[in-house]
């Protein structure tokens, strides 16, 4: 079994480039399906997400070319089924989103309940609440969906969202990009990723309106076309950089990001005395030798405070002397980092959603577990300011979502390897 060694280096150095969007290419690489000519994906990153979505296009008939050069070729002209194989949607969650364009695409579709990090319930009731909207009957048997549109296919209509749900809200835009009518989606997830999704979706001839706002207004066209489309940077990635040069007291150029994805974390950064200096490009994210001070964060929807970010924010907050409050609204069971961190020699306390940080307690290396994607990255931070050595296990979570992560943390002097057990 791989695990990460990571061993306290000091203040981290230097510059490091951002990979596209972990979390806008599988919907975009979904989306191909739609089209039966070829579409062009740049900035793509090499992940295992990426891998398990390629896989799936591929085994719906779809060709999908290598990646290289950070492209990928979709050309989804010779699609073959509706059905999406088990042993691959079982891997990742977002490999839901076929369900979408498949819909639109065929007028029916079957796919088996997704997999991915186990943080929480994640249900899918209002991704099937938006087709049943449009139309479609869904039969849900034996841990799969099915979903037929009525003869005539998917007609528009308006949909409310319970929850400004991301992966609802991709799934209901791409199934309503070839329905008859107007389709509005509302209490709609505004995530920069669902204005990535829009961009392209227009690009192929889709009418995509609102999108980064709560109401997305889907006109129905008849056919789309190909289109060349290149990935947001990954905000995620941007954070997780940020925290470690927070975290190690260094100073580290972050390139390639949008920085207006990533207002939250640069207000957070700010007001625990951190300095980030923005860029035309990026940021400067400066800790060597400031006074640092807790701070509160409670996660929430798009612009709010990242869920993904919580648990990497929560690992910079221990290392920093006084109390900090960390409230997670998004996802039920995303504190499972505490318990892995509270064995590094942290003092974190849950109740309920709530955590209660008192930071800047010593942290020492210890055999750990990245009990999620987001929480891999958390136990590699805590591992560069911890003394000793920590060991990091089932770091396959964390290669689903980070190109190259380990290069780049070496890039900046980190001391991490990986090895075999
Ligand atoms: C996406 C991101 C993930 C991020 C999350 C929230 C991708 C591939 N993943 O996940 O990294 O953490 O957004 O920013 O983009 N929910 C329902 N019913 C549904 C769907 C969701 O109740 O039908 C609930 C979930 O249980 C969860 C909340 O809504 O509590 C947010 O989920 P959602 O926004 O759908 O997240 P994902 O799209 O799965």
């Amino acid at each position: 079994m791989a695990k990460y060694l990571v061993r306290n280096s000091g203040p981290l150095y230097g510059e490091v480039s951002v990979s596209g969007a972990k979390n806008a290419v599988l919907p975009l690489m979904a989306a191909a399906l739609l089209s039966k000519e070829p579409c062009r994906i740049t900035n793509v990153p090499a992940l295992e997400d990426v891998k398990v979505m390629r896989d799936i296009l591929i085994s719906l008939g779809t060709e999908v070319s290598e990646l290289s050069n950070s492209e990928l070729t979709i050309d989804a002209s010779s699609l073959r089924t509706n059905v999406a194989d088990y042993d691959l949607v079982r891997k990742m969650r977002a490999s839901f989103l076929v369900m979408g364009p498949l819909l639109a695409r065929t007028g029916s579709a079957k796919v088996h309940l997704p997999g991915g990090c186990t943080i929480g319930k994640r249900p899918i009731d209002l991704h099937l609440k938006g087709f049943r909207a449009l139309g479609a009957e869904i039969v849900e048997k034996d841990f799969s969906v099915e979903a037929v549109a009525p003869r005539g296919g998917l007609v528009g209509a308006s949909v409310y969202l319970d929850f400004p749900s991301v992966g609802a809200t991709e799934n209901i835009m791409m199934a309503a990009v070839l329905a008859k009518g107007t389709t509005y989606i509302e209490n709609a997830a505004e995530e920069p990723e669902i204005v990535d999704l829009a961009n392209f979706l227009n690009k192929i001839g889709a009418r995509v309106k609102g999108a980064g706002t709560d109401t997305v207004k889907i006109d129905g066209v008849s056919s789309v076309h190909g289109a060349e489309h290149a990935v947001i940077p990954d905000r995620i990635e941007t954070g997780t950089f940020m925290l470690a040069a927070a975290i190690t007291r260094g100073q580290v150029y972050v390139k390639d990001v949008v920085s207006d994805h990533i207002r939250p974390i640069i207000a957070k950064l700010r007001e625990c005395g951190v300095m980030v200096t923005e860029g035309d490009e990026g940021l400067v994210v400066d800790a060597e030798d400031r006074e640092l001070f807790p701070t509160d964060i409670k996660t929430m929807p798009y612009p709010g405070f990242p869920t993904d970010i919580q648990s990497p924010f929560m690992t910079f907050l221990a290392t920093v002397p006084g109390n900090s409050t960390v409230i997670e609204t998004v996802f039920e069971n995303r504190f499972m980092h505490v318990a892995e961190l509270n064995r590094m020699g942290a003092d974190i306390r849950i109740s309920g959603n709530r955590a209660e940080v008192r930071g800047g307690k010593p942290l020492h290396g210890a055999e750990v577990i990245a009990t999620d994607l987001r929480a891999g990255a958390a136990m590699v931070l805590a591992g560069l300011y911890a003394s000793d050595v920590t060991e990091i296990s089932e770091i396959y979570h964390v290669e689903r979502g980070y190109e190259n992560f380990i290069g780049k943390f070496r890039s900046l002097g980190a001391d991490i390897k990986k090895v075999n057990e």
